[in-house]
């Protein structure tokens, strides 16, 4: 009798997927295709034992969205632009709807012009300016205002930023200046839900190729230099993006928020 109340224990344990999100509903915002960062994140939340829904822009992404849910029971895709309010109101229905709460939200989005990543900062136009801000940082406000209340055990929000918010990159111009803003938002955010146990916090990537990414001239050299430069001398991995994710995602970060965390093999510590 013993033996069986431990098999039914661990049969249990299986059915609600082993790891560090075991049962918990993962929302992850921004797959383009399997080079996203976004992708990686999904894949290690799955593999952690979430429960997916993942969020793509429009039709020339969906394919990808729905082979990373495929052969996963129960998980969802979703099309939502950041910049309509009704499709951002129409993915909260829909999460309520089809999982009833959510447990973690990661964010990983992010838009400028082409034209405002050429030439000088100082050229920034007001609309460019505008867009960068709108889709890379209001769209994290406009998520948790949405997401916040479907947290009702608590929960986690992670966004995406890059070092550029801190220190100069040639060319990375208004993106800088829009993850800066982000990483404020990411504080003000961890202020306001901290009360209702939802914690706030950014992944600070070093460079990866991915859609983004190569539309940054020079992007080429940063990705070199990080990875010549940083302490670690490698580059930095989607995979190890997507574990930190899960780590902040789960309760062993409970204590946690507010926080920008670094996943770049140490390059940001440097001097020269
Ligand atoms: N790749 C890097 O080197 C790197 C480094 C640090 C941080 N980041 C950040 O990681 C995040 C993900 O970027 P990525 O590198 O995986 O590139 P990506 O191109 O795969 O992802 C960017 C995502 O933003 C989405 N997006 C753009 N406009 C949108 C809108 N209006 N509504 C909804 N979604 C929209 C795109 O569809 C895409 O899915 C971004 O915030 C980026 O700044 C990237």
């Amino acid at each position: 009798m013993a033996t069986e109340t431990r098999e039914q224990a661990q049969t249990e344990v299986q059915d609600q997927g082993q790891g560090a999100l075991a049962g918990k509903v993962c929302v992850v915002m921004g797959v383009q295709n399997r080079w996203s960062i976004a992708y990686a994140i999904g894949e290690a939340m799955a593999a952690a034992g979430g429960r997916l829904a993942v969020t793509y822009l429009d039709d020339r992404a969906r394919r990808d969205a729905e082979a990373l849910i495929a052969d996963r029971p129960g998980a969802k895709a979703y099309a939502c632009n950041v910049e309509a309010d009704e499709e951002m109101d129409a993915l909260a229905e829909a999460l309520g709807r089809d999982f009833g709460r959510v447990d973690a939200l990661v964010h990983s989005i992010a838009f400028a012009p082409a034209a405002e990543l050429q030439g000088r900062f100082l050229n920034t136009s007001r609309e460019g300016f505008r867009l960068a801000h709108s889709i890379s940082v209001y769209s994290l406000i406009a998520a948790a205002q949405r997401v916040a209340p479907l947290m009702t055990e608590g929960g986690s929000i992670t966004t995406l930023t890059y070092l550029g918010s801190e220190r100069v990159f040639p060319r990375y111009n208004v993106m800088g200046v829009a993850k800066a803003s982000l990483e404020a938002t990411v504080r003000y955010l961890a202020a306001d839900l901290g009360e209702q146990r939802v914690r706030v916090n950014a992944i600070s990537a070093g460079p990866i190729k991915t859609a983004a990414a190569r539309g940054i001239p020079g992007f080429t050299e940063m990705y070199k230099y990080a990875t010549e430069r940083a302490p670690l001398k490698m580059q930095t991995d989607p995979a190890q993006v997507g574990a930190a994710a899960v780590f902040l995602a789960s309760d062993g970060a409970a204590a946690i928020t507010g926080e920008t965390l670094y996943v770049d093999s140490g390059y940001h510590i440097m001097g020269m």
